[in-house]
């Protein structure tokens, strides 16, 4: 039994939904702060029965001990924690308590139950404004934002458990731009508030919702001057793990590893492609850089390739249309 904290949420809804599609069991630990029952309903009308699911906290010990008891759980995929840089920065307490100390209290009650699989749900963040691109695993780590440090705590934290004992098995996984959405049409991301990260606003200024995207920089040292990422389809990104988790099983490892595509695409690029895939215009307004925004950020993929023989297959256009249908979905 697997058990998927933060399952509720955007990467985690899909990954549940992969671990169903591959026949794997598994149980949700949620406090719903940033999802709702809403999604857990649509992933179970995707995966046609019930989902066990436990509404509460990754900081909640005796809720997970009685979660490891109650389910065998032999492993688990972590991705309960709050992920906003901008909220970070104002209230950085809550960001250590949450993917922190949640991490810590998750790992102490894996500890009692004698489950030592885990895989972490890591970014490219941890990466700053690395020197190199494309970026391998080995580039030195620099977080510039207190939700980054989280991250980078967390990775530190994690080797030194494999070191203290071997036994674990741990796969940090470094996501670069999780883009895209279910092609079922069930499940997406569903942004509380104004969107911070491109796609969803992307896909709110397409349906009519917001007047125009503004694009934070047109002088960065790229192509045509606007801010360069790694997007990768939320399923491709979903398959990852499922292949992480088929790696440790033969591994006992700690594995670090960047779940990429390998190749950049700019803002206005993004742009075009959002525009031709829902047949709608994209209105943009160039403006100042976004503090903190790094001009290029791709990932090295081979690694992933090399041991987990996965690698990601959609493309940009898949991404743009699967988001575009969940955005019409989801405005009803
Ligand atoms: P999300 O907010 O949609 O999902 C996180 C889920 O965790 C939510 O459902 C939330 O309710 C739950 N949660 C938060 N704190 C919790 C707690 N203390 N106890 C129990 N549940 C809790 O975010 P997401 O985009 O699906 O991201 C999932 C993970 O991947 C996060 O750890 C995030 O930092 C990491 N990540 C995301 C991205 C991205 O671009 N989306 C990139 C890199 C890394
Ligand atoms: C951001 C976070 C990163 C986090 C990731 C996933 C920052 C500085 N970085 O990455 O830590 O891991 O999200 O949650 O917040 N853009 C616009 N207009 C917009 C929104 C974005 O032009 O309204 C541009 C950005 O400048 C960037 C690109 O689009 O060049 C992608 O931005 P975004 O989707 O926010 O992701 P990242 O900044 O890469």
């Amino acid at each position: 039994m697997i058990l998927v904290t933060g399952g509720a949420g955007y990467i985690g809804s899909h990954i549940c939904a992969e671990l169903a599609r591959v026949g794997r069991d598994f149980v949700i630990l949620d406090n719903l702060s940033n999802s709702s029952m809403d999604a857990v309903d649509r992933l179970q009308q995707l995966v046609g029965r019930a989902v066990p699911f436990h509404a509460g906290d990754v900081r909640d010990t005796a809720l997970l001990d009685r979660i490891f008891t109650e389910h065998a759980v032999s492993s688990v995929i972590h991705l309960a924690g709050l992920k906003s840089v901008a909220e970070s920065v104002a209230n950085p307490i809550d960001y250590f308590d949450n993917n922190v100390a949640g991490t810590v209290r998750l790992l102490a009650a894996m500890r009692r139950a004698d489950c030592k699989t885990l895989v972490f749900s890591s970014s490219a963040t941890v990466y700053g404004a690395a020197a190199t691109m494309p970026v391998t695993e080995d580039a030195p780590c620099m977080a510039v934002s207190p939700y980054g440090r989280t991250k980078l705590m967390v990775e530190e934290m994690l080797s030194d458990l494999h070191a203290s004992d071997p036994a674990w098995r741990i796969a940090r996984l470094r996501y670069f731009n999780p883009a895209g959405a279910h092609e079922s049409g069930l499940i997406g991301e569903s942004p509380r508030g104004t969107p911070n990260n491109l796609m969803p606003y992307l896909a709110q200024v397409a349906s009519g919702e917001r007047s125009a995207l503004t694009v934070f920089g047109g002088d960065y040292p790229t192509p045509d001057g606007t801010g360069v990422r790694d997007y990768i389809h939320v399923v491709d990104l979903a398959e990852g793990h499922v292949a992480a988790l088929d790696f440790l099983a033969d591994n006992p490892q700690d594995v670090v590893l960047n779940l990429g595509t390998g190749s950049g695409t700019s803002v206005l690029e993004m742009i075009a492609a959002f525009a031709k895939a829902s047949a709608r215009s994209v209105p943009f307004e160039i403006a100042a850089r976004r503090p903190g925004d790094v001009a290029t950020c791709f990932a090295d993929v081979g690694r992933a390739r090399r041991i987990l023989g996965w690698t990601a297959t959609r493309d940009l256009d898949q991404m743009c249309r699967d988001a575009w249908r969940w955005q019409l979905v989801r405005k009803g």
